[in-house]
């Protein structure tokens, strides 16, 4: 007799939580052993939808949270109000968080309240520095500390863990970032012309230099410094093109479009759908980012990554080779572009020191081990 499928609840709100769960839902929905059931929190509205589509998951709860230039406090609250009552009616077996965001950090407490045991994807990351990236830092490592599974994408996530005495039920995997993409990358191979056309507007020859911005960390000052750089740098290198989505959080717009627009070879565009970034990033020349996502994403398309933060959770790839920190001071940041332009033994090294962060089969295989091992429970 066949016991019936165990609930796994799964709770993203964010587009890097959905893109980084996809692998692993899509693998779930195929066994037996395992129900999926997704509640998204809509801590984004527009920037998750897309995703979502992609990907053809279909949320059986959608707690519309996302508020207006929401505030952290703001958010926790009603995330875990509105949190609590869903776990309380599908009575989940397990809950299922990515990564560390408030959604993932509301997730989790909000199953350790219930005593519902917590499986942390992407366990393990840490900066060092409890306010950079803020509250990210935070909130994954109290994940930590709640989850009963954790999945970490590299061995030195998992002797962070040990750093911390968590020990217990953790398993090195590899990052379902590298799944996704894999992923993708096919799809888009299949509708190239339909993305040529979409960037029909960008110069054939002109390299591209690929910019996301958007940590709460560098708001203000630091974030206008990041776009004088970008200006500078488009100033002085006409034979460039920069391409940059801009993030819809308004601490992030408004000082990118008062120094930025009608920049000439500088392009702000909307936030694009994950397939369109996945397109831009394989034809682009290099990375400026603050994204954690694409510091995983760029080296296994051979892109090296320059990390306009302090301090990164993904050292990985530092050591590695392909990304380098280069800070949120912009003489700092052009200086570094300016190497990477004029270095060309610099440029083949970053983008041939391959990639840290798994081979594209992390969503197997911890679906694997959740059908097969039980939680250990305290
Ligand atoms: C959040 C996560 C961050 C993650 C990032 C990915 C937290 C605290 N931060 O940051 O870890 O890297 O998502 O994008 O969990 N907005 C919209 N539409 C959207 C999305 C956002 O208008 O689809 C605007 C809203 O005004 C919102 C603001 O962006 O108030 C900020 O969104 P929020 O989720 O609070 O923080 P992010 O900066 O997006």
């Amino acid at each position: 007799m066949h016991s019936s499928p165990k609930k796994y609840l799964f709770i993203f709100g964010t587009r890097p939580e959905a893109i980084k769960l996809a692998p692993l839902i899509k693998t779930m929905e195929k066994s037996r052993k395992i129900q999926p059931l997704i509640c998204v929190t809509g801590q984004h509205r527009q920037m998750l939808r897309q995703v979502l589509k992609f990907f053809q998951i279909k949320p059986q709860y959608n707690l519309r949270i996302m508020r207006k230039g929401q505030t952290l406090s703001g958010l926790t609250a009603r995330l875990l109000n509105k949190l609590d009552k869903v776990i309380s009616k599908i009575q989940p077996d397990y809950i299922i968080v990515q990564g560390d965001t408030t959604t993932a950090f509301c997730g989790a407490l909000a199953g350790y309240y219930r005593k519902v045991p917590v499986i942390h994807i992407e366990a393990g990351l840490r900066s060092g520095n409890k306010y950079s990236p803020y509250p990210e830092e935070v909130n994954r490592a109290l994940i930590g500390h709640m989850a009963d599974f954790h999945f970490a994408p590299t061995k030195s996530a998992v002797e962070n863990l040990r750093k911390e005495s968590i020990t217990k039920n953790v398993f090195a995997v590899g990052n379902t970032v590298i799944d996704a993409l894999f992923w993708g990358l096919k799809k888009i191979k299949q509708d190239n012309k339909k993305y040529e056309k979409k960037f029909s507007f960008l110069s054939k020859d002109k390299k591209i230099i690929l910019v996301t911005g958007h940590r709460r960390e560098s708001f203000g000052v630091q974030f206008e410094q990041i776009c004088q750089a970008l200006k500078e740098i488009a100033v002085k290198h006409k034979d460039m093109q920069i391409i940059y989505p801009v993030h819809l959080n308004p601490s992030v717009q408004k000082p990118v479009y008062k120094i930025l627009k009608g920049v000439k070879n500088i392009h702000l565009l909307k936030p694009l759908a994950y397939p369109q970034l996945l397109w831009l990033l394989n034809k682009c020349h290099f990375v400026l980012t603050d994204s954690g996502g694409i510091q995983e994403e760029a080296p296994s398309l051979g892109k090296p990554v320059l990390v306009m933060r302090k301090v990164t959770e993904r050292q990985e790839g530092i050591k590695a080779g392909n990304a380098k920190l280069v800070g949120t001071n912009r003489k700092n940041i052009v200086s570094n572009v300016e190497k990477l332009l004029a270095n060309k033994a610099l440029y083949n090294k970053m983008s041939k020191a391959g990639n840290p962060y798994g081979d594209g089969k992390a969503g197997i295989k911890i679906a694997r081990i959740l059908e097969t091992k039980k939680v250990a429970k305290e």
